[in-house]
């Protein structure tokens, strides 16, 4: 896939440029106070999420919990997977999108002739457990990382479900290590990731240290990521727009590449279970004048459709009605 996690094709250029002042900040939530909130509080942070999720598609999440011990180990680990001989990770290259184990080296050319360079490995870590067999120590890292990651995107799915009046449905993890080279090109736009969207409901980023890299589309502009250090970045994703019959919209991203730092990041995404039927939830289609912006769709039969699009236009348009 052009995106990890599969990702949208879309039309806007990657070269659109950055606007480099940007007052605006994208929205920082605290997760400590949605876990311990009196009612309150609770209801005033689920106004906060919604509205992030609404205006940005994205926010900041600190005071997480995860310790930052467990977030180095992972990265180490995806490090240590990366710096593997081809022979050691050939077992894990050339697979499909349905497939627990994807792993890509490289640089992909997109039919626009824009090249991308990024190594990844992507991996199905619920509600079954998959793990590269090495290095050694990768399962026991990724078990408890998936594990804690999936109670936070639980947790804000819930939310954001109750900013929506919803109840949300999760099921499926995935885990992607990202390894984007640097660019030896120092005057030129590099790319590490076309700008895509990502399929499922919600995704949790690390990255490690502070190289740039991640931007977001936000009111027609790339706004760089600046991550705050030991936080989370969390955005929406295509089957949060399409149960929000087009509430939240799912976050337009890329990745650019650094002149001279290689960059790391793992991303977990959740979604419903893979064979679940995803449609617009009843009480939105209600609010939207009895409208459903998008037709119930499989979410297996979604992925397969954005992975081999053959229509050369983002999947969610396509279906919009
Ligand atoms: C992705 O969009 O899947 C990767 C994001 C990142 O590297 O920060
Ligand atoms: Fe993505």
């Amino acid at each position: 896939m052009a995106a990890s996690l599969s990702s949208s094709v879309t039309h806007i250029s990657a070269y659109v440029a950055v606007d480099a002042i940007i007052k605006e900040e994208i929205p920082v939530i605290d997760l400590s106070i949605l876990r311990n909130a009196t009612p309150n509080q609770r209801s005033q942070l689920i106004q906060e999420i919604g509205q992030a999720c609404k205006e940005w598609g994205c926010f900041s999440l600190i005071n997480h919990g995860v310790p930052e011990s467990l977030r180095t180990s992972m990265m180490e680990a995806f490090t240590e997977f990366f710096d593997l001989s081809e022979d050691e990770r050939k077992e894990y290259l050339g697979k499909r999108i349905l497939d627990p184990i994807r792993h890509e080296m490289g640089i992909s050319t997109t039919a626009e002739g824009e090249q991308y360079s990024r190594d990844f490995v992507r991996i199905f870590v619920h509600p079954a457990l998959h793990s590269p067999s090495k290095p050694l120590h990768f399962r026991a890292i990724l078990e408890e990382y998936a594990r804690q990651t999936r109670e936070i995107a639980n947790d804000l799915l819930t939310a954001i479900g109750e900013s929506l009046g919803l109840d949300e449905t999760n099921g499926h993890q995935i885990l992607v290590g990202n390894r984007y080279p640097p660019s030896p090109q120092a005057n030129q736009l590099a790319l590490g990731l076309s700008a895509h969207s990502d399929t499922p409901l919600l995704s949790v980023v690390m990255q490690k240290g502070s190289i740039h890299g991640l931007e977001v589309m936000h009111n027609g502009r790339w706004v760089p990521v600046q991550l705050i250090p030991g936080s989370f970045f969390i955005h929406t994703g295509d089957l949060l727009e399409i149960v929000s019959n087009g509430m939240y919209k799912s976050l337009l991203h890329r990745v650019m590449l650094d002149d001279r730092s290689t960059r790391i990041s793992v991303v977990t995404a959740m979604g419903p279970p893979v064979e679940n039927i995803v449609a617009p939830a009843p009480k939105l289609v209600e609010i939207v004048s009895n409208n459903s912006v998008f037709p119930s769709i499989k979410y297996m039969d979604y992925v397969e459709l954005v992975k081999y699009n053959p229509f050369g236009k983002s999947v969610l348009d396509l279906l919009r009605i």
